[in-house]
């Protein structure tokens, strides 16, 4: 009895002494709360670096987004493919999810071994033995009929810009294969699966071993928001706001961040703990100076410290009697698995003892109780560190949360954490001693990261599908060279046909004389008023023209045009008209004034002389009754008269591509084309009398109002127009006319666009699916909200403003894809605008038999001067399209009321002469 008290008293004894020893030769590895406490906030300000676009190129904890923006929530399902490459096994899998609400995956998979020759070697080859493994994976399982979508866990640091791609930043652990540093895995490892000509695989996720994990978790309990790994390297994730995501456009929502915690300290952050024996383990590391964190915490290293302590510990005298063997002095001969077995509860000193003595050691029993002790701290020290800065993180979550308690659940994977007997119950002790604010649970993934992965892959999956769809409907908008160059030619040809008498009476292109003969000289003088109607704006205007100065004074009023007299009767609008020059005249102090008047009118009107108009037909949003075949002259004169108020001599009536061709021609004489891209879409340009076979003549040259507008209303472009111009065309005013102006104007492109989105909403593609009552309504993209959304200045979270003020709910990725349309809308229009300048272009210049032929465009119009991208595709079209013509385009600054009014002086000047005469 005495016998066994004394052995037991011996025993503590002996134990208390050991621990008492290797507590002071390791003092500087034991970390008091207090110095957790201060590493949790350290990590937490190393979190805010790295999210802060400024401080993240120097930041050591990287903070890497993963574009995994949710967690799942049940709806997943398909069969994909999976590989796990980076942890302690390499493996491929076969992942089903199960339909719709069933939560049910079922995996197989397929172990494959990772020799250091590949995993150091050339990077090419180890993505070909990668591609290899899974050849034989597909084959075995009887796969490779099949097109499956692949799911990449790559347990590295990544930095990602979109799901499907992610740049090597640096290898860890194990790894470190030649040449894949700063390239994108995907990339190599899709180009490596093409050897494979049997094998139809698409990547459409990588995700870290983290980001897998907390996936895998949160399948099964929603309140997952953070992934651990413990294991050979060690890392974590969680869901981070947007808000305070720079790296990534966007504030809605949440996005997971890869931390790379491992990186913590790499800068110096933690040399105050780190001991001379993590210094010698980095030294003997693939990578010295690199991952400090991990290499104090995770599997790979573990042992390896233990080893160092205790070789130290045998040279100092305070083991093993002083002795060493060959195996404590060679790297590696302690792992992570001796540990755990070391420190396990019951056979753990009988476990030590017989692996000192495989090491070739002669332990006495108070070896092992040290030996022990060494495993206890080392350990110890890594689930502490772990929790600091798993503490951070929760600490992060809840205070974005702005909750005073957090419940949530944290993934957690990795050898040293399923194997190590007493490490996660420390862990768990600890983290909730550092946030007692926080409730967490820790789950532990069962079935690793892939199935995490997987349902990564398949939300990856879907949005590719639903993208599909997208891109096919915008490639219906995307026009070929090919079909450029046959609207050009079918736009020449109609030009053609237009001008001849025979065919001009059914020319779809109208192909309008407007008696204008000649271009400013500088010699007109006088003061005239002018009319603006058509265009976005209706304006009266005073101009006063100077002689010989080439200098223009205006004055302007914009009145409103009422729907209702737009679409009233003539009498009405008319009335309105002559109301609005009451009241500029009353304005400037002209009341009664008689002043000639130049009228621009912006619509196609059949001309015998400079001051005679009959209209054909109403375009745009104009349909005023009882005018059309009418001269718009005498209606403006009847109108006066009718008033019995003021006279005014109506001199010319103008389209605005003429006005607007005049007033840049002021400046330019080599202006010879005017060029509207507005409301409506309209050229006109100086041709040969001689081709004019309508009137008379062969001597000089007149300006013909093209009214292309109309081309295609035969329906020679019919091949490229989309049912959504169809769409808008039967909504029209004007049904079956006007088909070019419809591809190519403001007025309208903002309705194909709506026509488009209503289309993809039905697709459940937009908008939630959900249309609105906004969608519905007519013209509410107007072209300055075209050019708002499609410039490149604009922020994703401002094109979501633009999109709410107009009554449209939608997220961000709602705002890149309504983007996308106005962008692809917007395109062909210029392109095909384009297309028809390059025919007159080259008309010209044949016609001339010119080699070269340089020309200035005046150009006027809302979608011409707001949108940021139109001028510059339409001038680029033009270039490739008629690239023997130097083409200048000159914007139009004062309108076309300018022009209109120089005209009037030359009309004037002529009638003057025919009096005299
Ligand atoms: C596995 C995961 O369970 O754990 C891997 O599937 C992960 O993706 C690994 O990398 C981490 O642990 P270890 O110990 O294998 O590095
Ligand atoms: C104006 C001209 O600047 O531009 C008008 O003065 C013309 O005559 C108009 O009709 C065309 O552009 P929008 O976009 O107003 O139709
Ligand atoms: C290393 C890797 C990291 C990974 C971790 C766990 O730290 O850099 O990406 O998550 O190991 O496997
Ligand atoms: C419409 C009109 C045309 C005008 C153009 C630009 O196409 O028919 O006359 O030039 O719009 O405003």
């Amino acid at each position: 009895m005495f016998a066994v008290h004394l052995m037991a008293f011996y025993f503590s004894k002996l134990k208390e002494d050991q621990i008492k020893k290797v507590d002071r030769f390791l003092y500087h590895m034991r970390l008091s709360d207090d110095t957790l406490l201060d590493i949790m906030r350290r990590f937490r300000a190393e979190m805010e670096k790295g999210l802060a676009k400024d401080t993240n190129p120097t930041a050591a904890v990287k903070m890497l987004p993963t574009f995994v923006r949710a967690i799942p929530d049940g709806s997943e399902n398909g069969e994909f493919l999976s590989l796990d490459l980076g942890g302690s096994k390499f493996r491929v899998l076969k992942v089903q999810v199960a339909e719709e609400g069933m939560r049910h995956v079922q995996m197989e998979s397929q172990f494959y071994p990772t020799p250091n020759e590949i995993i150091r070697g050339n990077g090419t080859e180890l993505f070909e033995y990668v591609a290899d493994c899974l050849a034989d994976f597909m084959k075995t399982k009887d796969l490779k009929h099949k097109k499956l979508p692949l799911g990449l866990t790559f347990s590295f640091p990544c930095r990602q810009t979109k799901l499907e791609e992610g740049v090597l930043l640096s290898w860890t652990k194990k790894f470190k294969a030649r040449g894949v540093q700063d390239t994108d895995v995907v990339s190599r490892l899709t180009k490596a699966m093409r050897r494979h000509k049997d094998m139809d695989v698409d990547i459409l996720a990588l995700v870290n071993d983290t980001v897998g994990t907390m996936m895998t978790c949160a399948y099964d309990d929603p309140y997952c928001e953070a992934g651990v790994i413990i294991g050979t390297g060690t890392n974590a994730c969680y869901m981070e706001d947007m808000s305070n995501i720079d790296l990534v456009e966007g504030d809605e929502g949440r996005m997971c961040i890869n931390t790379e915690w491992g990186a913590f300290g790499d800068d110096g952050a933690l040399e105050d703990i780190r001991t001379e024996f993590d210094r010698e383990l980095d030294l003997g590391s693939l990578n010295p100076g690199k991952q400090m964190f991990e290499k104090m915490i995770s599997g790979l290293y573990l042992g390896e410290l233990v080893r160092l302590i205790l070789l130290k510990m045998a040279k100092a005298g305070l083991l093993f009697g002083g002795e060493k063997s060959s195996a404590l002095h060679t790297k590696g001969k302690i792992e992570t698995r001796h540990v755990a077995a070391m420190e396990k509860y019951k056979e753990g000193l009988a476990n030590t003892r017989e692996i000192l003595v495989d090491l070739g050691l002669e332990p006495s029993e108070a070896d092992c109780i040290a030996v022990q002790h060494v495993c206890t701290i080392v350990s110890f020290r890594s689930a502490n560190l772990c929790a600091a800065a798993l503490a951070a993180i929760l600490t992060r979550l809840r205070e974005n949360k702005k909750v005073e308690r957090l419940r949530t659940t944290v993934g957690v994977d990795g050898t040293l954490y399923k194997i190590h007997p007493q490490y996660p119950k420390r862990l768990h002790k600890v983290v909730r001693k550092l946030v007692p604010s926080c409730d967490v649970r820790f789950l532990l993934s069962e079935s690793g990261s892939t199935k995490g992965a997987a349902m990564v892959t398949a939300v990856a999956s879907r949005v590719q599908a639903q993208r599909k769809q997208i891109d096919k409907v915008l490639a219906l908008f995307r026009l070929t060279r090919e079909q450029l160059v046959d609207v050009q030619a079918k736009m020449r040809a109609e030009l053609e046909y237009g001008l001849k008498k025979k065919s001009h009476g059914l020319a779809t292109v109208r192909m309008l004389p407007t008696y204008v003969c000649g271009l400013p000289d500088g010699t007109e003088k006088g003061k005239f008023l002018a009319l603006d109607l058509g265009g976005t704006n209706f304006r009266v205007l005073l101009v006063k023209i100077r002689s010989g100065r080439r200098s223009v004074r205006m004055y302007n009023k914009i009145f409103a045009i009422p729907l209702e007299i737009m679409q009233g009767t003539g009498e009405e609008l008319f009335d309105h008209i002559v109301q609005c020059i009451a009241d500029f005249l009353d304005y400037m102090g002209l009341k009664g004034a008689s002043l000639p008047l130049g009228f621009t009118f912006s619509f196609p009107c059949r001309q015998m002389s400079i001051d005679k108009g009959t209209l054909i037909g109403w375009t745009k949003g104009f349909k005023a009754t009882d005018c059309e075949g009418e001269d718009v002259v005498d209606m403006l004169r009847e109108a006066i008269k009718r008033r019995n108020e003021f006279d005014l001599d109506i001199v010319a009536v103008v389209n605005d591509t003429v006005g607007t061709m005049m007033t840049c021609g002021y400046e330019d004489p080599n202006c010879e084309i005017g060029l509207i891209a507005g409301t409506g879409s309209n050229m006109c340009y100086m041709e040969d009398m001689r081709n004019i076979e309508m009137v008379e003549g062969n001597e000089g040259k007149m300006c013909i109002n093209t009214e292309w507008g109309g081309f295609g209303d035969n329906g020679c472009i019919d091949d490229i127009r989309t049912r959504y111009d169809t769409e808008v065309d039967e909504g029209s005013l004007n049904p079956g006319k006007q088909r070019y102006e419809k591809m190519t104007s403001g007025m309208y492109l903002g309705e194909i666009v709506r026509q488009i989105l209503i289309d993809l909403t039905k697709q459940g593609l937009l908008f939630r699916g959900q249309i609105s009552e906004r969608l519905r309504t007519r013209g509410i993209f107007e072209t300055k909200f075209l050019s708002q959304i499609e410039s490149d200045r604009l922020a994703l979270l401002q094109v979501r403003t633009i999109l709410q003020q107009l009554g449209l709910d939608s997220t961000c990725e709602d705002s890149i894809v309504v983007k996308e349309v106005c962008g692809a809308v917007s395109r062909r229009a210029a392109q095909l605008c384009g297309a028809g300048l390059a025919a007159i272009v080259e008309k010209r210049r044949e016609d001339q038999g010119l080699e070269h032929l340089r020309i200035t465009v005046g150009v006027d119009g809302t979608l011409y001067k707001l949108h940021p991208h139109f001028s510059r595709i339409l001038q680029e079209t033009v270039k490739e399209l008629a690239p023997r013509c130097d083409v200048t385009f000159m914007l139009s600054e004062d309108g076309s009321g300018k022009g209109a009014a120089l005209i009037t002086a030359v009309a004037k000047r002529l009638q003057q002469a025919q009096k005299e005469n």
